[in-house]
């Protein structure tokens, strides 16, 4: 008897715990694009989730360049304009009537980049419309910022499909280095702690601080786990060469 009501208790903090640590991008809590107008997704052409982006002008998206590479048997190659397409103003990626899916003219990978690891880990994406969406502004990096994506909730869940958040405190470049050794002091920026994160799928995706585009998702040891934070693109180091 005691044995059975132990184990119900058990069972229900593990539910009312899981909702705040195992859940999420990693940690976070849903999230609805009219909120984050600018927040995009970037999909195949039959709808499954390659990355997150962010508008930066009405037919520019700001994303990842691993996320428009391909490895292939000669190397790496960038994935075509026309295997791409944007989904904008869809909190839930399943809801096929809700927002705007547009198509990519063009893709432009920052000419550096080799691969995630090694930085230069951004790309734009120009559309072949322009959306009705707000846009963000490029911003510097602060105590903690917040990123946003569809991707998996855990290292091994499939993706989340639905728009999810979660606020991560910014490392300093000291610290990153410590934690990270490929990590690249005023190209990079690492961010979150005690499994708050970036998960897969969230790659290319912003991370926001006061309201500015200051990160994009780039790389991870698995996710959220305690002593490996999550390294992003620090995009004002790119503001010359990306013209934002
Ligand atoms: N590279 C992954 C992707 O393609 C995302 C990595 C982010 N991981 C992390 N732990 N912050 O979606």
């Amino acid at each position: 008897m005691r044995g059975k009501r132990f184990a119900v208790l058990v069972a229900v903090m593990a539910l009312v715990s899981g909702a705040t640590s195992a859940d999420a991008i990693v940690g976070g809590t849903p999230a609805r694009v009219a909120d984050t107008p600018w927040v995009v997704a970037i999909t195949t052409t039959d709808g499954q989730l390659i990355c997150g982006g962010a508008l930066v002008a009405p037919d520019k998206v700001m994303t990842a360049a691993h996320c428009v590479t391909l490895k292939g048997v000669f190397g790496k190659n960038q994935r075509s304009p026309e295997q791409l397409r944007v989904v904008a103003g869809r909190t839930d990626l399943r809801n096929k009537g809700e927002g705007v899916e547009a198509a990519v003219a063009g893709v432009w990978r920052h000419p550096e980049y080799a691969e995630v690891t090694k930085g230069d880990d951004v790309a734009v994406l120009t559309l072949a419309q322009a959306l009705p969406y707000r846009t963000i502004a490029l911003g510097e990096v602060g105590a903690d910022g917040v990123v946003l994506g569809w991707g998996r909730t855990a290292e091994n869940t499939p993706p989340a499909m639905s728009l999810r958040k979660v606020t991560v405190p910014i490392l300093s470049d000291s610290e990153c280095l410590l934690k990270e050794p490929d990590y690249r002091p005023g190209a990079m920026l690492c961010a979150g702690r005690g499994g708050r994160d970036a998960c897969t799928g969230d790659s290319g995706g912003p991370l926001v601080v006061r309201g500015r585009l200051a990160g994009v998702v780039s790389f991870g040891r698995g996710c959220a786990r305690p002593d490996e934070p999550g390294v992003y693109t620090r995009l004002a180091n790119y503001r010359q060469t990306l013209g934002f």
